[in-house]
């Protein structure tokens, strides 16, 4: 007969191991048998549109594999980041220390994401981006455990200045909100434009998520560009988009863009959006097998249509699922892990795209124009773009 004395005896053997280490393998896996992921994403204000259609596009990839990672379930975790630089640190606090999530799913705001990307290079947990471009995340701050499946900000506008310059628009002004996303983008609209004979009039900004475009479209009408190009993205995309043709603009000045100003808004913008040219690495129209499945898979599951955000969830999904079959659902094997996610081809709805060795997506861009509510591609704006990683060094 075992008495109690022996029980507990045994029991504070069992502890001393535990704590000791000895017994962690085995209770490390009964503890975590769960993959736990956390998504920081907004999911209120002028980017929640864009939070929705990311973690749609995730869990559409992760349902596809019967909703294992690796042949282990999955647990969800959320925090609604607001698009809220100051409150970037704490919020990714909260999935990683207190729900002690292994891989972090976020986020759309290059601000907020400097957040994450504090706490992904301190804590070494796995941080998958899924749209912010901010670029030092994968320049000069690179890391091992962040991988991008979205752009850098400036890779679409690399793409955009020769267009504009091709189709005879030479003198132009360059409108955003004032953060990196917007001053990233110029960054690589300034650097295409002008090295194809393009001159930038003036350069117009207003503070993020500021949708008061009044003074500031009554000013591109007295400088009488021959175009205007700018990064919006969410709500203020579309407010842009019909304030632009309200003002009477889109008459005689063609409006350019980031492709971010026509995705998922084209439905509130009407036709105040037809015409709009824009440079992008996705296209709702794309004519492949592979985007028309995911299309039609995405509308049947979330009864709404995908954006390129809901790609690059999804895309994100298909990443994870990459690294996580290859360690066998063993996240903690870092190295084999990451090297499956490095040597990843994605077979995406945009068209496949491969990891530059930074960890950010080396893809095509699409030129696209508007057209009854769709973005029509005109054709392949620039092939296989990589940002250029500048003070890159992985390790
Ligand atoms: C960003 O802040 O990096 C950002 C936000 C929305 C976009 C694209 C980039 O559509």
């Amino acid at each position: 007969m075992t008495t109690r004395r022996e029980i507990l005896t045994r029991s504070a053997a069992v502890i001393g191991a535990a704590s000791s280490g000895l017994l962690l393998p085995q209770m490390a896996m009964a503890q975590s048998d769960k993959v736990r992921v956390g998504f920081m994403l907004p999911y209120t204000g002028t980017f929640a549109q864009l939070g929705v259609a990311i973690e749609n596009g995730f869990r559409m990839a992760l349902n596809e594999q019967g909703g294992k990672l690796g042949g282990r379930e999955v647990e969800f975790f959320k925090v609604d980041d607001e698009s809220n630089p100051a409150k970037g640190i704490e919020n990714a606090n909260r999935l990683v220390q207190r729900d002690k999530v292994d891989v972090l799913v976020g986020t759309v705001h290059s601000g907020v994401q400097m957040g994450i990307h504090k706490v992904a290079r301190d804590s070494g947990v796995l941080s998958l981006i899924p749209n912010a471009g901010v670029h030092v995340a994968t320049r000069a701050q690179c890391s091992p455990n962040v991988f991008r499946t979205s752009f850098t900000n400036s890779q679409p506008t690399l793409a955009l200045g020769k267009a504009m310059v091709d189709r005879g628009h030479k003198k132009a002004v360059w409108i955003t909100w004032n953060y990196a996303a917007g001053e990233e983008a110029f960054e690589g609209f300034e650097q295409s434009y002008t090295a194809a004979g393009g001159t930038i009039v003036k350069k117009l900004g207003l503070p993020f998520p500021n949708v008061e475009f009044q003074a500031l479209l009554t000013e591109i009408a007295s400088l009488k560009p021959d175009a205007v190009a700018c990064f919006f993205a969410g709500g203020g995309a579309a407010k842009f988009l019909r304030d632009f043709h309200a003002a009477g603009l889109s008459k005689n000045i063609q409006l350019y863009g980031s492709g971010f100003l026509t995705e998922g808004v084209l439905e509130a913008a009407g036709p105040a959006a037809d015409g709009v040219l824009t440079t992008m690495h996705y296209s709702d129209a794309l004519d492949t097998p592979r985007n028309k499945k995911f299309r039609l898979d995405y509308a049947k599951t979330f009864k709404a249509q995908p954006d390129v955000y809901a790609v690059q969830g999804y895309d994100t999904g298909l990443l994870l699922i990459k690294g996580a079959n290859a360690v066998k659902g063993d996240l903690s094997n870092k190295k084999a892990l990451y090297a499956a996610m490095e040597g990843a081809t994605i077979d995406s709805p945009r068209g496949q795209w491969t990891m530059s060795k930074a960890h950010n997506p080396i893809q095509d861009m699409y030129l696209r124009k508007v057209e009854n509510k769709e973005n029509k591609v005109i054709g392949i704006a620039q092939k296989a773009v990589a940002d250029p990683a500048t003070g890159c060094r992985m390790g």
